[in-house]
């Protein structure tokens, strides 16, 4: 359509991190990579370039958006830290944690980000370009998972070109993503820390950090972080765990542990959790386009322990195998 961006490709060099920061300082929609997933980000504190990221993604505008700041100094222009805030963010940070916090009133983020909430949630990510880009642009940068609403998130430059090539200025390419889950999410902003996300870090460790059991656990609380719409990751092909022992011989198999004579693709051959999150949407965008190059219209689950990692892949294979509400 007429509307359609020429999406540009950038590398991981000084110049593409240079192209990458002008672009988001002048509005524009850049994908990059994070440990966890690739992010679609834009400046934070700009009404309409947020705004672009909800359209791109074709995401409901009340499901807020993550900040990503450079160090906790930035995140302190705009949220409140608790001293419990604080201490997480120095045993967490950067890293796979996203803190929800008190947004301070006075704050330049766009309530857009935030999804008019009085709330913000903030994280400093570990990947190296990412890292670069946020200091070379000098702001916050919101990003959601750089994909299709309600799509598998990418976890390499290709996935996000694949979903939204026309629709963004760019992608920076830093290769695959080494955790593969998104950020673990925790709610700080009542009395009791809330999980709202299982993901990268595990809930042991948060755990053990906070000397304390979280309140509740990923898809059991009754919290509203609104990522929690039931139906998520979804691929073409209906995943699912087999309800019976006997399967066509030409079922494809989404394995944990050695495949053997099934076709399809395992996690882990040797059942390590931490490689199983790294493949997992990987694994899935790769089954899916096998699935419907064979017409074949259901993909089969193995049964994966709910213990660290696996609590947040399971979520996301739940997600992935909730009966649509692509409405
Ligand atoms: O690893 C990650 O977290 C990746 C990378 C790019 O950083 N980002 C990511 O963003 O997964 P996204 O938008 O796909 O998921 C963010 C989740 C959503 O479920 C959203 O509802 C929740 O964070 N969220 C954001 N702000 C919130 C707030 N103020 N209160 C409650 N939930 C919030
Ligand atoms: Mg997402």
């Amino acid at each position: 359509t007429a509307s359609e961006k020429n999406t540009f490709r950038l590398s991981a060099t000084d110049r593409g991190i240079r192209a990458a920061s002008s672009l988001l300082a002048q509005g524009g929609l850049v994908a990059f990579p994070t440990e966890t997933v690739y992010g679609l980000g834009c400046d934070a504190r700009n009404d309409r370039a947020v705004a672009g990221v909800y359209a791109a993604k074709g995401r409901p505008s009340f499901n807020p958006l993550i900040i990503h700041v450079p160090d906790t100094a930035s995140a302190e222009a705009f949220a409140d830290f608790t001293p419990r805030a604080l201490d997480l963010a120095q045993a967490f940070w950067p890293g796979p944690l996203t803190l929800i916090l008190p947004r301070k009133p006075e704050s330049s983020i766009s309530p857009l980000a935030s999804g008019g909430l009085p709330t913000v949630a903030i994280r400093i990510p570990a990947h190296p370009l990412a890292r670069k880009l946020l200091a070379a642009f000098g702001g916050p940068v919101a990003a959601p998972s750089a994909n299709p609403s309600g799509r598998i998130s990418p976890s390499n430059a290709d996935h996000v070109m694949e979903g939204l090539a026309g629709r963004i200025d760019a992608v920076l390419d830093g290769g695959p993503c080494a955790v593969g889950l998104e950020s673990t999410i925790l709610d700080l902003t009542n009395e009791t820390p809330i999980l709202a996300r299982p993901g990268g870090i595990p809930v042991e460790a948060l755990e053990k950090a906070l000397g304390t059991p979280l309140a509740a656990h990923g898809t059991s609380t009754g919290i509203t972080a609104p990522g929690q719409l039931s139906s998520h990751y979804a691929p073409g092909a209906a995943l699912h765990w087999p309800q019976s022992p006997v399967h066509p011989a030409d079922a494809l198999w989404l394995a944990f542990g050695p495949l053997g004579t099934r076709r399809g693709l395992t996690l882990s051959h040797s059942g390590d959790l931490a490689e199983a999150a790294a493949n997992l949407f990987g694994h899935m965008h790769a089954l899916d386009k096998l699935a419907a190059e064979q017409g074949q219209t259901s993909i089969l689950l193995d049964k994966i322990p709910e213990t660290g990692l696996g609590l947040a892949i399971n979520d996301r294979l739940r997600r992935a195998s909730a009966p649509r509400d692509d409405a």
